[in-house]
């Protein structure tokens, strides 16, 4: 009696709020789902709710709900069927994100949405084999390796309590979105290959990059990977992240900006707490390079995008990265302006300013705690320290190198260009 009473109490709720649900289970092994999911999200995505139940779904094709006043109630797990020779045809994915021509099968657009994975759903990218296949094939930006979940063009959207395995390529991707909150998010990039333990076979897993975007709050994150745990690119403005764990690669990123001359990239106003970045089993993934870091191409232009560029100008300014644990990472603040540089170009025009970091504990793997090699055509200002306390292994003294920094504050010793190669 309590489960029934329960039951029309929460469909009562769901009925004044909706004006239509549709709800799916899978087709079944062998099956293929894309038709099925779509033809629920048509019916349902504007003005109603899709629950789509638990259980994989056969996705074979690149795929774009618009959603408008609705939410998404998805249980299950939509699995990427991995014919990689089917993705990498770029008919058969979406070009929706600007920078680098990266591809996307799976896109989120539209306005005043929810799309919830209840913790038990999410995507599964089956990125083992694309891994494999990588390892003896060349990597490019713009090559056509699948983001696995894009949010393009929406606003007023929530991604919630959502798990990405195995994605082949970025596991996320905000663009020309504004108001955007993701809230409880696992990517998981884990190589089960012995073939390739010990080695990072893991390139471009990057757990979200953000790019023309306003106001995207990306909360409760835990990222595995080889790449950046996030990168916040071109035009990304008022950022907060908070409670984001990264388990090996990068760490979290600025940029790489500067790679389109003609545009300028502003990265303002971004928050990152309660950050916590760690090294896990070296056979699984080696690299726990830093715990932060920032990077631009140099003044001079090689080549285009997507792979090649450089010489653009624009501004990084007021970022805060605050509460801040590190396990063993090589270098915790990192900072250089000549990506794909080569000897000899023009330094960067782009800037970095009003850049804090509070709060720091942890340990490094080398004693190069802090490396800010800045622009001598756009030196950096007011680089602060806060109770910044990153130990330099047993036995060692910390180094801090600045080049061309101007005002900069809080560190333990002096920050000067001693020690830079
Ligand atoms: C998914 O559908 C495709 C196309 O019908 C099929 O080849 C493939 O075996 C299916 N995958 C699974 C896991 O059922
Ligand atoms: C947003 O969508 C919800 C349904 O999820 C609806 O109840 C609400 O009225 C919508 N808000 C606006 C401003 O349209
Ligand atoms: C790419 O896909 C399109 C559409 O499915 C198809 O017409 C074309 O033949 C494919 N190209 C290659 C090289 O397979
Ligand atoms: C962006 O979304 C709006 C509606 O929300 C639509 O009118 C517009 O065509 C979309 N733009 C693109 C490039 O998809
Ligand atoms: C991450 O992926 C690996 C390899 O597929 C798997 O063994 C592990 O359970 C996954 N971790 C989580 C938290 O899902
Ligand atoms: C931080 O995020 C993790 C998921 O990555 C979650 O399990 C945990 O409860 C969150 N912690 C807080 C204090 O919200
Ligand atoms: C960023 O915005 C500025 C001005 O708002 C614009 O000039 C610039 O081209 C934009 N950059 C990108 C990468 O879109
Ligand atoms: C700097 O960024 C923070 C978010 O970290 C924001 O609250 C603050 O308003 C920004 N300051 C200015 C002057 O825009
Ligand atoms: C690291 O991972 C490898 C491969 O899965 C496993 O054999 C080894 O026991 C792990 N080491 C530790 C310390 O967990
Ligand atoms: C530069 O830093 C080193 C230690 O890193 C210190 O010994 C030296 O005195 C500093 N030089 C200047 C000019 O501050």
């Amino acid at each position: 009696m309590f489960t029934i009473s329960a039951f029309c109490v929460f469909f009562s709720l769901a009925v004044s709020t909706f004006a239509k649900t549709c709800t799916i289970s899978p087709l079944g092994p062998g099956k293929d789902d894309t038709d099925h999911v779509m033809s629920a999200i048509t019916s349902c995505g504007q003005n109603g709710n899709t629950v789509i139940q638990a259980g994989n779904y056969n996705i074979t094709k690149k795929m774009t709900w618009n959603l408008a006043n609705s939410q998404v109630d998805l249980f299950g797990t939509l699995s990427f069927n991995p014919d990689i020779t089917y993705w990498l045809n770029a008919s058969n994915t979406y070009r929706v994100i600007f920078i680098q021509s990266q591809a996307s099968w799976f896109v989120l657009s539209g306005k005043n949405f929810t799309v919830n994975a209840h913790n038990t759903g999410g995507i599964n990218g089956n990125g083992q084999p694309w891994w494999n296949f990588y390892t003896s094939h060349t990597r490019r930006d713009g090559d056509g390796r699948p983001v696995a979940l894009t949010v393009f063009n929406a606003t007023s959207a929530t991604v919630k309590n959502f798990k990405i395995q195995s994605p082949p390529f970025w596991c996320n991707a905000v663009a020309n979105s504004v108001d955007v909150t993701y809230d409880g998010m696992l990517c998981n990039a884990t190589n089960a290959n012995p073939a390739f333990f010990g080695k990072n076979i893991l390139v471009n897993t990057d757990g979200i990059d953000t790019y023309r975007s306003d106001r995207i709050n990306l909360l409760n994150w835990d990222v595995t990977g080889g790449d950046d745990c996030m990168a916040f690119k071109g035009n990304s403005s008022n950022i907060v992240a908070r409670n984001v764990t990264c388990r090996g690669g990068l760490g979290i990123a600025f940029g790489s900006l500067g790679q389109y001359a003609q545009l300028n990239d502003l990265v303002e106003n971004v928050l990152v707490e309660d950050l916590t970045v760690t090294r896990i089993n070296s056979s699984i993934q080696p690299l726990a390079l830093q715990g932060v870091y920032f990077k631009t191409w140099s003044g001079t232009v090689h080549g285009s995008p997507p792979t090649g560029g450089g010489g653009g100008g624009g501004l990084v300014n007021n970022v805060t990265i605050r509460s801040v644990t590190l396990d063993r990472v090589d270098k915790p603040v990192n900072l250089y302006q000549n990506n794909n540089g080569k000897t000899g170009d023009a330094p960067s025009k782009l800037r970095f300013s009003n850049l804090n970091f509070a709060d720091w504990t942890g340990v490094a793997t080398t004693n190069t705690i802090v490396d800010l090699a800045c622009s001598s055509a756009a030196p950096c200002q007011n680089i602060a320290f806060t109770n910044f306390k990153i130990a330099p292994p047993a036995g060692q003294a910390s180094s801090f190198i600045c080049v061309n920094v101007v005002n900069e504050k809080g560190l333990s010793g002096p920050c000067n260009a001693t020690g830079h190669s």
